[in-house]
């Protein structure tokens, strides 16, 4: 038997199993027996936390004990089914979503393959695909991955089944970039439809590189019909449990299409997709409710409502009331868990001299609206930090995103104490015209154990 234990606030609730840290993995029981025991009054129940409050989140899992009061069912299922019982490690570090531009025309391929394998072996418990397109678009990556095509959901069960071989779980991350996109990059010609947008309002910046004259964003044309997007996301989270996921995490942030429904400044809708917090939220609540008819609670969301990316934002009080609304309703849904992303100014651009975003604590100030939905969160999460926040109680895991870059190994590290110290290679961070795809993408050396 292991105890999976996590955290110091065990230690005051009078855990007795050992010890180590947030990562680790101990035989604890190894005299046990009786399993399934839930039994208070049995004393052949050993379970160290076992109190009626604490047997709620007190879950057996193939041979092993997950204790734990931020975890429900369904994250120890999300986290630690596909573990063998040897894999020592069970990280709730996961790997976040990152586009890194390395398909074959939207493919997923061998390379891909690879990269994702490796950082498996490097102990993510769960990797988030890279943003992947639910439909043909034109984004700023052209070799972005995609989910609407046969091949492309044969490239990704490929990938699927060697991560779930290597012990890992494996989210795809669903997205439409919306205004984001260019009417003139090959995918978006090809997909016959225009870039289409909440509203007609254009969003600064934007550079696609590989468009001559590397223009910037469009004003996009006036989605008639959200539901029909809407069904998009359901077929691609059909398409996704064909290629093998073990669910889909809806890309709510940065200032793609479902963050452009929910900002008043990207949304100026006089119908019921827009105006109100509420309205502004449905097209957010309405896929997510179509995933779930495809996934039941494996379904997530990633929101970002601090960040100005792609040139979102609202002013504090709005924000608080549009996300606040978002996730009072998401926490009826029953998701697997809620991404949120912290302010980051680096991230943030920067608009008539002024940061684009609002910066605030999204930890704080939307926590009270999740009350038994897992929150994850990301944003320049260290180690440490990690294990101070999850010892606190306030989240039930964490998202790193750059540390996965330059470590295929970032959670076998920080198990064995190594430091994370390799840097990004920002020249090829999205792959350069000319120089071998691998480069700056399966050359990143692993510690020495
Ligand atoms: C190269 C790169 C690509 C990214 N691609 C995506 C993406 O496809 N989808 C997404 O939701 N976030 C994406 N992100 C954001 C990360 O997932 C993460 O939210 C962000 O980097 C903050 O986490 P960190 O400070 O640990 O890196 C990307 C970030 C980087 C650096």
């Amino acid at each position: 038997m292991y105890n999976i234990s996590r955290n110091n606030a065990y230690k005051k609730q009078g855990f007795q199993g050992t010890y180590n840290n947030l990562f680790e993995i101990e035989p604890t029981r190894p005299g046990a027996s009786n399993t399934n025991n839930t039994d208070d009054t049995d004393p052949t129940n050993v379970c160290p936390l076992h109190t009626p409050e604490a047997r709620k989140y007190h879950y057996l899992e193939q041979d092993r004990y997950v204790h734990s009061p931020h975890l429900t069912p369904q994250l120890v299922h999300l986290l630690f089914a596909h573990q063998p019982p040897t894999h020592k490690l069970a990280t709730l570090a996961g790997m976040s979503a990152l586009t890194r531009n390395r398909t074959t025309q939207t493919m997923p391929n061998d390379l891909m393959l690879e990269y994702y394998v490796q950082r498996a072996r490097g102990g993510a418990g769960l990797i988030v695909s890279e943003g992947t397109l639910i439909t043909r678009q034109g984004t700023e990556w052209p070799a972005a991955p995609g989910l609407w095509d046969r091949s492309q959901i044969a490239g990704w069960r490929k990938i699927t089944d060697a991560v779930h071989a290597a012990g890992s779980k494996m989210y795809a991350q669903l997205s439409h970039g919306g205004r984001a996109n260019h009417p003139d990059a090959p995918e978006q010609v090809a997909s016959g439809v225009p870039v289409y947008a909440p509203s007609a309002i254009a969003a600064r910046g934007g550079k696609f590189r590989f468009i001559p004259g590397e223009p910037g964003y469009v004003v996009p044309t006036v989605l008639p019909d959200p539901t029909t997007i809407v069904a998009e996301f359901k077929q691609a989270a059909i398409n996704a449990k064909e290629a093998g996921f073990d669910g889909v995490e809806l890309h709510g942030a940065s200032g793609y299409l479902v963050n452009q429904f929910l900002d008043f400044t990207s949304n100026h809708r006089t119908d019921k997709w827009g105006g109100s917090a509420a309205n502004r939220a449905r097209f957010a609540i309405e896929t997510l409710k179509a995933l779930k008819e495809v996934w039941g609670s494996d379904v997530a969301i990633k929101l970002s409502p601090a960040g100005g990316h792609n040139d979102v934002g609202m002013p504090l009080p709005d924000t608080i009331e549009t996300f606040g609304y978002l996730l009072r309703e998401v926490e009826k849904l029953g998701l697997a868990y809620v991404a949120l992303v912290r302010y980051n100014p680096a991230r943030d651009p920067m608009f008539d001299g002024k940061p684009r975003g609002t910066p605030h604590d999204v930890l704080a100030t939307f926590r009270p609206f999740l009350l038994t939905t897992p929150i994850f969160i990301n944003g320049g999460v260290t180690p440490g930090e990690a294990e101070s926040l999850m010892a606190s109680g306030s989240v039930a895991g964490v998202f790193m995103g750059s540390t996965w870059i330059s470590h295929p190994d970032v959670a076998r590290r920080i198990k064995a104490g190594r430091p994370l110290d390799n840097v990004v290679d920002f020249a090829h961070l999205y792959g350069k015209e000319g120089v071998d795809p691998a480069v700056g993408y399966l050359d990143y050396a692993e510690a020495v154990y």
